[in-house]
Formats: structure tokens, C-alpha cells, sequence
């Protein structure tokens, strides 16, 4: 399941970088919300929404989870514990939710060049987010690629 949640975030990355790149490109360069950008946010949407439900089952089986759960007067003043029992979850739940509200804002802006600047916009705080919650602070606790 871990080994699951690690690739996901891979593939999300993926997307996401490719969902900016796009809306940037449209935004800044006036160009038509064509037909593959919106596959790329509906990929991008799923992804991220199936990492939220295998996010909540490695919640529940993680004993570094319980262990920080147990105890979290403790946890608070132990960063690795806290940072898996407590911000990563509540971080990343953030991202799952700016994607789904950048994509849903994108999806009903009136214009092109605002469904590629809504886009742009909250995919790349939700980048941001990820890129420290859910890549250089896992590295930085040891973690892997995959
Ligand atoms: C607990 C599970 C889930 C919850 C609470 C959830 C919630 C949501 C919400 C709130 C939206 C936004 C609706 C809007 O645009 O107003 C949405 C859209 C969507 N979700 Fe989920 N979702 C879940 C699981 C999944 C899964 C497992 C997938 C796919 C594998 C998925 C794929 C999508 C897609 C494709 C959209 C629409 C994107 C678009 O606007 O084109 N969701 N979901
Ligand atoms: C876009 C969303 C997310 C990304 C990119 C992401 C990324 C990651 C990564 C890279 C790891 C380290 C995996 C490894 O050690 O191989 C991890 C671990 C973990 N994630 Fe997430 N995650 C996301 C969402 C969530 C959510 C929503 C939850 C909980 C509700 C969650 C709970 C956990 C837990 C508990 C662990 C560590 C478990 C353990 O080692 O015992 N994640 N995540």
C-alpha cells in the first residue's frame, strides 16, 4: 500500500507539472482550452482523489501513525512522528483539495484564458505543497522514490 501511495505521487507529479506547464502556456499565451487539457485535469483530478483514499487506508494500517496517535504530547516534540501522524495528512488533504477546486473553477470560468489561469494558479500552490510535504520532507525522513 506505502509502495502504492509512493508511486501515485509520482504520477501525480507528472500531471501536475503537465497540467502547469499547459495552463501557463495558455494563460500567458492566449491559447484555446483545447481537448487535452482537460484530459490532463481529469487524469490529474483522479490521481489525486484515488491518493486521498489510499492516503487514509496507509493512515489507518501505519504504526508510525499509531504510535504518534498513542501519544501526542509526545508526538508534537518528535518530528518525524509528528510530521507523519499530523502534516503530512493535513497537507496533503489541502492539496487534494486546491486541485479538485482549481479543476472545478477551471471547468466553469467563462473565458479560455481563465480556465488556464485558475488552473495555473492553484495547481502550482498545490505543487509547492507537495513538493515539501511529499518529497523533500519524506527524503529528508529517510524515504525513497518509490
Ligand atoms: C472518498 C472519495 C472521493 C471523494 C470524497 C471525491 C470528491 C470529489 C469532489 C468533491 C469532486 C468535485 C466535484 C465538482 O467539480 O464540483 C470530485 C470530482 C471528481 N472526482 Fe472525485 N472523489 C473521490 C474519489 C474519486 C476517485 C476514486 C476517482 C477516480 C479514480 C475520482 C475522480 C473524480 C473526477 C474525474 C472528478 C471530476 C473532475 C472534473 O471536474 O472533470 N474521485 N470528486
Ligand atoms: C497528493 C497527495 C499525497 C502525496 C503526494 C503523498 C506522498 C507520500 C509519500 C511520498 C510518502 C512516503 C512513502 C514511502 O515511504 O515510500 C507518504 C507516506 C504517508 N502518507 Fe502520503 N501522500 C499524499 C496524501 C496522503 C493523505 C491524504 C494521507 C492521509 C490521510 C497520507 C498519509 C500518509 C502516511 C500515514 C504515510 C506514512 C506511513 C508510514 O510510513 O507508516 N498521505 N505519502
Amino acid at each position: 500500500m506505502l509502495h502504492l501511495h509512493s508511486g501515485l505521487r509520482l504520477l501525480i507529479l507528472l500531471f501536475l507539472l503537465a497540467a502547469i506547464v499547459k495552463s501557463l502556456a495558455g494563460w500567458l499565451g492566449k491559447k484555446p482550452f483545447k481537448k487535452a487539457d482537460n484530459i490532463i485535469a481529469i487524469i490529474l483530478v483522479s490521481l489525486t482523489h484515488t491518493q486521498f483514499l489510499v492516503g487514509v487506508v496507509v493512515y489507518a494500517m501505519s504504526d508510525m501513525v499509531k504510535a504518534g496517535l498513542a501519544n501526542m504530547g509526545e508526538t508534537m516534540k518528535n518530528a518525524p512522528l509528528r510530521f507523519w501522524a499530523v502534516e503530512h495528512a493535513v497537507i496533503m488533504l489541502l492539496v487534494v483539495v486546491l486541485i479538485t477546486i482549481g479543476r472545478a473553477k477551471s471547468k466553469k470560468a467563462a473565458t479560455d484564458e481563465l480556465k488556464h489561469k485558475k488552473g495555473a494558479i492553484f495547481y502550482i500552490i498545490a505543487l509547492i505543497l507537495i513538493l515539501w510535504a511529499g518529497v523533500i520532507k519524506p527524503f529528508a525522513l529517510g524515504r525513497g522514490w518509490f
